[in-house]
């Protein structure tokens, strides 16, 4: 059986599942609420940056299996699976997650649902929303119409989303406890992933609280393991030792591994600080508060390493920013995205300015982004152009062309051979020869503690 799919809500999340779905074969209808968004989309020009991405957009726009609307109605009257991937930001001032857009779009569409069909949550929400969503559609929904509830957390990571969604690690689906629509969710949707099942991708059918929190606990894993390598650097700060070394032996014991255990500048970006903070919230209105209090600390070291990034940076300016240039390399809260949101490299430039340094940065793909963001640091056109007569360099996003940086090239052009290498990238031995004084953190310094 062929379905037809629509995918409410085209950020980072819902463009990436519309268009690889239209990809594996399906019609796609893409649905989004902004008009311009809808139009660029529609036009082949991607509102952010994602590798690959674009060249799939545009590939299923010719050949007319993806098309995108503004209007519910023509979703309702479309689709078999509509899949809602809209946002849940942070809600401003409290780490509870914004639940108004989920509630929004399945409140817009349920009334609309005269067939039969099945609505697939994506977002990332707090454990619950499922079940009060089934709830609301069940009441919202025509007599004619016969709409199940899934919940199929979505994992993918920015720069990596055509790769996650094509080729996911696991498949998890949350269904209802009627057995009936339970069995009817699982197949469609066993339908819908048949190329990933069929290439071996694990399928979890477990039920809705589950699925949810399969997704926020992820994330609460991935975020516990970053801190905890960023909180042996603090250590390894006070004790002359050094983190990338010792992250290294730990990464040989096949029980720890050695992804996410890059210590830096820690984590960002519109997931992991957001979602540790509504788990908090969450877990604090279940009652199980106390289960969770670690990641408050794991919260907290990730942002000690932003404040000890910028008092290094004035350490070495001989204790204050004031009249000093700062070149900034990198704005985005990792490579291969442009995206600002709780970036820890554009917090700590706004927070060098906010303390009085001239401050320059550039980034190959957020410049557009760090703009509205912070309008008040200056920007520059290349690396070279942000560390123009910079006292300190800080490199705060390991984008390969930081990483394959000449240091030869940048000493042309700062006033001070100062760098601080926030992300661990750059290869110490390499720039000292060079004579540039190389920090990093959680690394020895020659001669200081
Ligand atoms: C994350 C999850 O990985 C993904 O599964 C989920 O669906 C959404 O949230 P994403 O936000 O795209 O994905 O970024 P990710 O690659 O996880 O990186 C998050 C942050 O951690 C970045 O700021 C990155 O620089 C930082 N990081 C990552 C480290 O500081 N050290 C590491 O070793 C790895």
């Amino acid at each position: 059986m062929t379905h037809r799919l629509t995918v409410i809500g085209t950020g980072y999340l819902g463009a990436t599942h519309a268009a690889c779905m239209a990809d594996l074969g399906f019609e796609v209808l893409g649905l989004d609420v902004d008009e311009r968004r809808i139009e660029r989309l529609a036009a082949g020009d991607l509102p952010f940056y994602e590798p690959g991405l674009e060249t799939v957009l545009k590939r299923n726009l010719e050949n007319g299996r993806l098309r995108f609307t503004t209007s519910y109605e023509e979703v309702a009257e479309f689709g078999d699976v509509h899949f809602v991937c809209v946002g849940t930001p942070q809600k401003a001032g409290e780490y509870a997650a914004d639940l108004t857009y989920v509630d929004e779009a399945v409140g817009t569409l349920a009334p609309l649902l005269h067939r039969s069909c099945l609505v697939v949550g994506k977002s990332t929400v707090p454990v619950g929303t499922a079940a009060r969503l089934a709830e609301r559609i069940n009441r919202l929904a025509p007599a004619d119409g016969d709409a199940v509830l899934a919940w199929n957390p979505e994992f993918l990571r920015e720069g990596f989303a055509v790769q996650d969604t094509m080729r996911p690690d696991r498949i998890v689906v949350g269904v209802p406890g009627d057995g009936g629509a339970a069995d009817r969710a699982e197949k469609i949707l066993r339908e819908v992933y048949a190329p990933m099942l069929a290439a071996g991708t694990p399928f979890i059918v477990a039920d809705y609280p589950t699925s949810e929190l399969v997704k926020v606990s992820a994330n609460a894993f991935l975020a516990t393991k970053i801190s905890f390598i960023n909180a042996m650097a603090e250590v390894c700060e006070a004790a002359g030792a050094d983190v990338t070394k010792l992250s290294e032996a730990l990464s040989h014991d096949d029980r720890i591994g050695g992804r996410f255990l890059g210590p830096g500048l820690g984590f960002g970006g519109g997931c992991l600080p957001k979602d540790i903070r509504a788990f908090m919230a969450r877990a604090g209105e279940l009652g199980a508060d106390q289960a969770l209090t670690f990641l408050r600390e794991v919260d907290e070291i990730n942002i000690r390493r932003r404040i000890r990034m910028v008092d290094l940076a004035r350490l070495l300016l001989g204790g204050s920013f004031i009249g000093r240039t700062v070149g900034v390399l990198g704005a985005a809260f990792k490579p291969e995205s442009d995206d600002v949101r709780d970036s820890p490299a554009l917090d700590v430039a706004a927070t060098i300015r906010g303390q009085g340094g001239k401050v320059t940065v550039y980034d190959p793909k957020a410049m557009g982004n760090a703009r509205r963001a912070q309008p008040t640091l200056d920007f520059g056109e290349s690396a070279l152009d942000a560390a123009r007569d910079a006292h300190v360099v800080l490199l705060l996003t390991e984008w390969a062309e930081f990483r394959d940086m000449d240091p030869h090239a940048l000493a042309e052009v700062v006033a001070e051979r100062n760098i601080v290498d926030g992300r661990n990238a750059l290869d110490p031995d390499r720039w000292r020869a060079a004579g540039w004084n190389y920090r990093a953190l959680g690394r020895p310094h020659p001669g200081l503690r």
